[in-house]
């Protein structure tokens, strides 16, 4: 396989203006702080101050309950879509359970818009390391994996050189640090599929199956990995361990607004003059992420923003620029801050053709599996394009609406509404740019005042 080394992406990166991690204009970064594109070996990680979180843990003989208390009073909430409290998380996971338990790094980053954790992964891939190490401590694990998408093959390979490393040091393997506690991780690539990002389908993908996702229950808490008691955690989400166990929850969740502690990297992406990750305390305002990506490109007028990644519900500009980037505010204006993807749309694009090409990720990307979503998805897209294309007809948007509602909730993994959720955001904010495609139907709405 030909592959790019990691300083061939990152001049490439940079050859289209793409912002890397490693620009000035974080606010108080945790994960990102003093990157420089060179300094991610052991021994730029541990000059930064990395590997104390994991030396204090064992120095103090931190106990694992101590540890996820910590966790929990930190308001850390996961960073890989859904916004579930870690600690609590790491608290169903049965520490008693005799038999092998595992601990799953999810970095399958599929979700169109985001690209913070293969940032993460290439420059800082001892932070995750570390927050591994941590998490296991707290779950009684023994036996962890990373699951890396299967496009980015030089972070795998980063990721490799990196474990190699922490090995060699005493932070992996048995007896880390001269303890009793004895952890063994492994990278694992996946092929590239959306969903196999979803934590069953990714569980399956690392068994060597197919990546299609698992009904539940049961839970990969008591049925992961090989039938055992599995927690799979975003790359972000373990990042973020080793700060707070080092400055205290309580610094962690005073950085950010109560409930939505700690900072949080977002993805812009789209029409601003300088797309890139940056990493800001929750809450602040979508106004102040904006202007540290440059604004919007060319001057233009904002349009619309997808906040969280492609699933979910694009929100017009005057609601998103009085949002700040957090969970609640931004459910509050009636989307998710998911994987924090910010897609910036300006004045000049067209919602009929965004959706369009959303629609069409969407399809392909569906595993099968369930008939709402596999039959769902194509129809939606079949629908959106022929209004695209000037062939709609004036039952369309009820249908698309139709189509969507009755996806969500009747699938067996979150791909469903993931599919339908944009569809149904856009025909509600944007409804008179479908309309006015369709013909006969835009000027019988003006004159009727009648939606159909
Ligand atoms: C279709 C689909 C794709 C997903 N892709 C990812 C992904 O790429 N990375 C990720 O961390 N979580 C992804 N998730 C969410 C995971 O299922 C899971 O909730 C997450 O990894 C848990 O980690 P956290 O608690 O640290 O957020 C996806 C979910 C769905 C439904
Ligand atoms: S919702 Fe879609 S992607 Fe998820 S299991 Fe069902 S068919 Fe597969």
């Amino acid at each position: 396989m030909t592959t790019m080394t990691p300083d061939q992406v990152l001049a490439q990166f940079e050859a289209t203006g793409a912002q890397t991690c490693f620009h000035g204009r974080h606010i108080q970064p945790q994960i990102y702080k003093d990157l420089n594109g060179s300094n991610w070996r052991l021994k730029d990680y541990e000059a930064r101050g990395g590997y104390q979180a994991l030396r204090k843990i064992l120095a103090e003989g931190m106990t694992p309950d101590q540890v996820i208390a910590e966790v929990k009073a930190s308001g850390l909430r996961g960073r890989g879509g859904a916004g579930f409290p870690t600690g609590l998380k790491w608290s169903f996971m049965p520490r008693q359970f005799p038999g092998q338990k595992y601990l799953v790094c999810n970095a399958d980053e599929g979700e169109p818009g985001t690209c913070k954790d293969r940032d993460i992964l290439l420059y800082n891939p001892h932070l995750v390391i570390e927050g591994m190490v941590i998490g296991a401590f707290a779950m009684g694990v023994s036996v962890g994996y990373n699951y890396i998408h299967g496009e980015i093959f030089q972070t795998y390979e980063r990721f490799e050189a990196a474990i190699e490393e922490a090995r060699a040091a005493g932070y992996l393997g048995d007896n880390i640090l001269g303890s009793a506690f004895s952890f063994q991780l492994h990278a694992a690539h996946g092929f590239g599929a959306y969903v196999c990002g979803e934590e069953t389908g990714l569980l399956e993908s690392l068994e060597g199956k197919k990546g299609q996702p698992r009904f539940k229950p049961p839970f990969p808490a008591s049925f992961g990995l090989y039938g055992k008691p599995t927690t799979v955690n975003n790359v972000e989400t373990l990042a973020a361990v080793p700060w707070i166990i080092c400055n205290g929850a309580k610094a962690y969740l005073e950085c950010g607004k109560p409930n939505n502690g700690g900072t949080k990297i977002f993805s812009v992406s789209g029409d601003v003059e300088q797309p890139g990750n940056y990493e800001i305390p929750m809450g602040t305002p979508f106004a102040k992420l904006l202007e540290l990506a440059g604004g919007v490109r060319g001057g233009r007028k904002l349009k619309a923003v997808i906040p969280g990644g492609s699933s979910s519900p694009v929100l017009p500009a005057h609601i998103i620029m009085e949002c700040t980037m957090d969970y609640d505010s931004i459910a509050k204006a009636g989307s998710m801050l998911g994987s924090g993807a910010v897609i910036v749309m300006d004045e000049t694009r067209s919602m009929v053709q965004a959706l369009r090409r959303l629609s069409y990720f969407y399809m392909h990307e569906s595993c099968g599996q369930c008939t709402p979503c596999r039959e769902g998805t194509g129809w939606m897209w079949r629908l959106v394009d022929r209004i695209h294309n000037g062939q709609g007809r004036p039952s369309d948007l009820a249908l698309l609406d139709n189509v969507g509602e009755n996806i969500m909730g009747r699938t067996i993994c979150a791909l469903g509404d993931a599919a339908a959720m944009p569809v149904r955001a856009m025909i509600k904010q944007f409804r008179h740019e479908f309309e006015a495609l369709i013909p006969g139907l835009a000027a019988a709405t003006a004159a009727t005042g009648e939606k159909v």
